[in-house]
C-alpha cells in the first residue's frame, strides 16, 4: 500500500508487466519524472527503442485539469499513464508507482530484475498543504554531504517537499562565505563537545576532548541544491540570528557585545552571546544573506529569531544608544529589547523582499509587537506551541506550524528512557506524529486564517543526535506518520493509527530495508 495514503485508490484484477522492452513517453515538462522513472527502473534504462506496440508508461502534465502536485496514476495491461497538474505531480506520481512493487524493487539488487508485475489501479491523488518540511540540524552535529542527499532521496519517497538546512548555531558554522572565511576556519569548528546530558550540574560537566566540525563548500549546496531540484524538494536555508550566533562571534568577536575571547560553544542550551545591533553587524548579515541568496533559489529564507536572551543588550551601553536613537520603548510587558528584536527582523525582512525572497522565523518574531508590527511577507514558524502560528494567520501572515509538542523528532520516541538512545526530553511517539492535525482546532472554523496555513515542518534538532545512522533512528519511521499528517484531507477522514501502521507502515518498513535506512522498529 502506498505511503502516505492516496486520496482515492481503485483496484483492478489484471497487471501491468515491466520488463527491458517497457517504452517511456514523456513530454517536456515531465523530463524530470522520466529521469526518476528510470532511476528506479534501470531495465527500462537499458531499453532500446522497441516494437510500435510495445507496452509503454506515458507521462505528462495536464495543468487544466489536475492542480499544482496533484496526480492521475492508471495502470492499465499494456499501459500506465501518469498524469500531472504540474512537473511535481507527475513526480509523485512516479513515486506511488515504485510503492505498487515490491518492496525488493528498492534494493540495488533490483538493478539485476528482469521484469516486474504491476497490480492494475487507478489512482488520482494531491496534497492537503504545500509546505511539507523537515529541519536537518547540521549546525549541532555537521552532517556529511552524501546523507544529506540520501535523505532527500527519502523525502521524494515520502511526497515531502522542502528540506530546511539549520546551518548556523552557536557550536557551529557550517556555511562557506567567501567574504567571511573565519566563520568556517575558526567557526565550524569546536575542540571537544559535553558529554552527556546538559540538563545536570555544570560542577559535573565532562568532555569528550574530541574535535568536531565540518562545513560545505558552495559546490557542496550547489549539488546538494540540484540533487534536491530534480526530486522537488526546495531547500530552505537558515541562518539563524541575532542570538545562536556563539560561532560567528567566535569568528569575529566584533560581531558580539564585548565578550573577550568568545569561543565556538562545546555545550548545548541556549547561550547568553548575541549579535551587537552596530551598522557594520547588520551588513555582515546581510552580506552572509546576499551570499546565501546567490547559493539557494529558495523563495524561502529563514532568519531563525528563536531563543534570543536579552542581557548582553541590556548590559551593553551600545545597545541602549540605538535603542534610544530609534525611540523604540516598551508596551503591553514586552521590553525595549524585545522591540529592537523586532527592529532586526524587519531589517532583515525588507532586505530579503528587496532581493525577491521572504523571511520565515521562529515565533519570537512575533514578540516586540506582535504579527501587525511585521512586514506581511514574513512566514512565521510556530514552534513553541501552534499558539503563535493561529495567532499570526488571524493576523494575515503565512504560517508553517511546527509544534514541538507533536513534530519534534529529538525528543524521545517511547517513555522506556533506558531503551532509547540519550535525547534532549520531550516525548513525540510515532502514534502521536500520525494523530497531529496541521490545522489547530481554534481554526477550523476559520477559513482565512486556515488558508494561510502553508503546512507543517518535523524538526530533528542534533544535540544529542551525532551521526547520520542515528539521525535515521530517530526520523524514521516518524516522518512516515508525519508524511501522512501532511498529505492527507482530514475532511475525508483519517484512518486510524492502528490501520496505518498494519496496512502501510509495515509493509512500508520492509522498503525501508531495502534502501538500508536504520529506522527504529516498531
Ligand atoms: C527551536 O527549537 N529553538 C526553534
Amino acid at each position: 500500500m502506498i505511503l502516505p495514503k492516496p486520496r482515492q485508490i481503485q483496484h483492478g484484477t489484471g497487471s501491468f508487466v515491466l520488463d527491458a522492452t517497457t517504452q517511456i513517453q514523456a513530454d517536456d515538462a515531465s523530463r524530470a519524472a522520466a529521469d526518476a522513472l528510470r532511476r528506479a527502473f534501470p531495465l527500462i534504462a537499458q531499453s532500446q527503442t522497441g516494437s510500435a506496440n510495445a507496452a509503454t508508461i506515458t507521462l505528462s502534465v495536464d495543468s487544466e485539469r489536475l492542480g499544482p502536485e496533484a496526480y492521475d496514476l492508471t495502470v492499465a495491461d499494456e499501459r500506465i499513464e501518469i498524469t500531472g497538474g504540474d512537473a511535481a505531480g507527475v513526480f509523485y506520481g512516479v513515486q506511488s508507482l515504485r510503492q505498487l512493487l515490491p518492496a525488493d524493487a528498492f534494493a540495488d539488487a533490483a538493478t539485476s530484475a528482469q521484469s516486474w508485475e504491476i497490480p492494475q489501479v487507478r489512482i488520482t491523488d494531491q496534497p492537503a498543504f504545500r509546505w511539507r518540511g523537515v529541519l536537518l540540524d547540521v549546525a549541532r552535529h555537521f552532517m556529511p554531504k552524501q546523507f544529506v542527499l540520501k535523505l532527500i532521496d527519502l523525502l521524494a519517497l515520502h511526497k515531502l517537499n522542502v528540506l530546511h538546512l539549520h546551518l548556523t548555531d552557536d557550536q557551529g558554522w557550517r556555511l562557506e562565505v567567501e567574504k567571511y572565511p573565519k566563520l568556517t576556519e575558526i567557526g565550524a569548528w569546536r575542540p571537544e563537545t559535553l558529554v552527556g546530558h546538559a540538563h545536570r550540574p555544570e560542577s559535573e560537566y565532562e568532555f569528550d576532548g574530541t574535535p568536531h566540525g565540518g562545513c560545505y563548500t558552495a559546490q557542496d549546496i550547489r549539488d546538494i541544491v540540484s540533487y534536491a531540484t530534480e526530486r522537488f524538494v526546495t531547500v530552505v536555508p537558515e541562518i539563524d540570528m541575532p542570538g545562536h550566533m556563539l560561532a560567528a562571534i567566535a569568528s569575529y568577536p566584533e560581531l558580539g557585545n564585548g565578550l573577550k575571547e568568545p569561543k565556538v560553544w562545546t555545550r548545548w542550551g541556549i547561550c547568553d552571546q548575541v549579535l551587537n545591533v552596530e551598522d557594520s553587524t547588520l551588513d555582515f548579515c546581510r552580506d552572509v544573506l546576499a551570499e546565501v541568496m546567490r547559493l539557494f533559489p529558495s523563495q524561502y529564507i529563514h532568519c531563525g529569531g528563536d531563543e534570543c536572551p536579552k542581557a548582553e543588550w541590556r548590559a551593553s551601553e551600545a545597545v541602549q544608544r540605538r535603542i534610544r536613537e530609534l525611540g523604540l520603548t516598551g508596551t503591553d510587558g514586552r521590553t525595549p529589547e524585545d522591540a529592537l528584536q523586532m527592529w532586526f527582523t524587519g531589517q532583515m525582512a525588507s532586505y530579503l523582499a528587496d532581493h525577491g525572497r521572504r523571511f520565515v522565523g521562529w515565533d519570537e518574531v512575533l514578540e516586540g509587537g506582535g504579527p501587525d508590527r511585521l512586514p506581511g511577507n514574513v512566514v512565521v514558524m510556530s514552534w513553541r506551541s501552534e499558539a503563535g502560528g493561529i495567532e499570526a494567520a488571524r493576523s494575515g501572515l503565512d504560517v508553517v506550524m511546527a509544534p514541538c509538542q507533536y513534530v519534534y523528532l529529538d525528543y524521545y520516541q517511547s517513555e522506556d528512557h533506558e531503551a532509547e538512545p540519550l535525547a534532549i526530553g520531550g516525548l513525540t511517539p510515532l502514534s502521536k506524529v500520525y494523530d497531529y492535525r496541521v490545522i489547530p482546532a481554534e481554526l477550523d472554523t476559520d477559513e482565512s486564517a486556515r488558508r494561510h496555513v502553508l503546512g507543517a515542518q518535523a524538526q530533528l534538532w542534533t544535540e544529542y543526535v551525532p551521526t547520520p545512522e542515528h539521525a535515521e533512528y530517530m526520523l524514521f519511521p516518524r516522518l512516515c506518520a508525519f508524511a501522512e499528517a501532511v498529505w492527507r484531507d482530514t475532511s475525508q477522514g483519517v484512518d486510524p493509527y492502528e490501520r496505518f501502521v498494519a496496512e502501510r507502515l509495515r509493509p512500508h518498513l520492509a522498503r525501508l530495508d531495502a534502501l538500508g535506512v536504520n529506522y527504529r522498529a516498531l
